[in-house]
C-alpha cells in the first residue's frame, strides 16, 4: 500500500463509523475523488469459513490500493441494507455483498443501480425479478458441492456394502444458496437410490453452537444407534456435532460415517485423524478475484456474469499426505 492510500484509507474509515451510525455527511471527500472504493456488506463471523474470507477480502483491497468500506452485518440482512444504503449515499465506486439470504434485495439494489454503482455478489446469490440488479457473482458452484458430497456416499456404501442407510442432513442457514443447493446437489445423487432413508434434515445455521444443539436433539430422538450418516453443510456445524457425539460415546467417523463442506483446518485435521469421512472443499479465498474484477469495472471493461473457483472433494479414500496448511 502506497502512503497516500494509507492515509486515504482512515477517513473512508471514519466516515464509513459515522454512516453507519446514522451521521448525516454523506459526501465524499475532495480527496477520496480518484482512489477507488470499495463498500462490502459481509453477512457475519458465523465459521472460520468467513472470518477466513472478510480476511482475504482485506488482505486483496490492499494489495490492489483498493479503500475498503467493510461493514460486518452480524447474521441481519436489515443491517446489511442499510450498509448497503450507506456505500451508496458514499457514492463508493463498487458494492461487494455477500448476502445472507437469497429473497428480499430488489430494493436496495434497485437503489444501487439507479446510483450508477456496479454490485458484485460474492460468494451468495439473490432470488430478484431483474438479473440486471446486479453485475456479477463470484463464488462457489454449491450444487456441485452437494452432488460431491453424494457421490462420495455412494463410493461408501459401495465399500462397505451397506443396504440400508440412515441419513441425517444438519443444514446451513435456512433460504440461503448453499443451504439450498448443497441440500438439492446432494438428493440429485442419492435421492432415487433405495439405500438411503433420509431420516430428517435440521438447521444449524452454519454455527457450530447449533450444530452441537441439533446433535444433541437428534441423539436423543433417534439414539447413539439410530443414524448411519450426517450430512453436514459446513465444517463449523460439523465439529459441533462431532464434540456431542464424542461425548456419548459415539465414535464419529466410524460408528457413524461424517460427511462435511468447507476444509478449514480443524476439520482438515479431523479427517486425517479418521474422524469425519469426507470433507467437500469450499474456497473462502476470494478476495483476488473479486478485486481483480472491480479493478477491470473501473477500467470499463464487461466482466463475467458468474465466475467460480476450482474446488475438489478430500475423503478418507484419498492420500491426504499432500495436503498442506490451509490458511483458515
Ligand atoms: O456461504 C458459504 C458458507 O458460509 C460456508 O460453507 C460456511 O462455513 C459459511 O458460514
Amino acid at each position: 500500500m502506497n502512503i497516500r492510500m494509507k492515509y486515504k484509507l482512515f477517513p473512508v474509515l471514519l466516515i464509513l463509523a459515522a454512516l453507519l451510525s446514522g451521521c448525516q455527511d454523506t459526501t465524499r471527500p475532495e480527496d477520496e475523488a480518484n482512489a477507488v472504493v470499495v463498500g462490502f456488506s459481509q453477512l457475519g463471523s458465523e465459521s472460520a469459513w468467513r472470518i477466513g474470507n472478510t480476511a482475504s477480502m482485506e488482505k486483496a483491497a490492499q494489495s490492489h490500493g483498493y479503500g475498503l468500506m467493510l461493514d460486518n452485518a452480524n447474521q441481519k440482512q436489515e443491517k446489511q441494507i442499510s450498509a448497503i444504503r450507506s456505500f451508496i449515499a458514499y457514492q463508493v465506486d463498487v458494492i461487494v455483498v455477500s448476502p445472507i439470504v437469497e429473497k428480499g434485495w430488489d430494493n436496495v439494489l434497485t437503489e444501487a443501480r439507479q446510483a450508477g454503482i456496479p454490485v458484485i455478489l460474492m460468494d451468495r446469490m439473490v432470488d430478484v425479478k431483474d438479473d440486471g440488479l446486479y453485475t456479477a457473482y463470484i463464488g462457489a458452484d454449491f450444487l456441485e458441492e452437494g452432488r460431491r458430497a453424494g457421490e462420495y456416499l455412494l463410493k461408501k456404501a459401495e465399500a462397505i456394502n451397506a443396504e440400508h442407510l440412515r441419513v441425517v442432513e444438519i443444514s446451513g442457514t435456512l433460504d440461503s444458496t448453499p443451504m439450498r443447493e448443497r441440500q438439492q446437489g446432494f438428493m440429485e445423487i442419492i435421492g432415487d437410490d433405495p439405500r438411503f432413508e433420509l431420516l430428517e434434515s435440521v438447521s444449524g445455521d452454519f454455527l457450530r453452537s447449533k450444530g452441537a444443539e441439533c446433535m444433541r436433539k437428534l441423539l436423543q430422538k433417534y439414539g447413539s444407534t439410530g443414524i448411519d450418516v450426517i450430512y453436514s453443510h459446513n465444517d463449523a456445524m460439523t465439529l459441533g456435532a462431532l464434540d456431542v457425539l464424542e461425548s456419548a460415546g459415539v465414535k464419529p467417523g466410524k460408528d457413524v460415517v461424517l460427511i462435511s463442506v468447507d476444509g478449514e483446518q480443524a476439520a482438515v485435521d479431523a479427517l486425517k485423524a479418521g474422524k469425519i469421512n469426507c470433507i467437500v472443499e469450499c474456497t473462502p479465498d476470494l478476495g483476488e478475484q473479486v478485486m481483480d474484477l472491480v479493478g477491470a469495472l473501473t477500467r470499463g471493461e464487461t466482466i463475467p456474469k458468474a465466475s467460480h473457483p476450482k474446488e475438489t472433494a478430500f475423503t478418507e479414500f484419498d492420500d491426504l499426505s499432500g495436503l498442506g496448511p490451509r490458511g483458515y
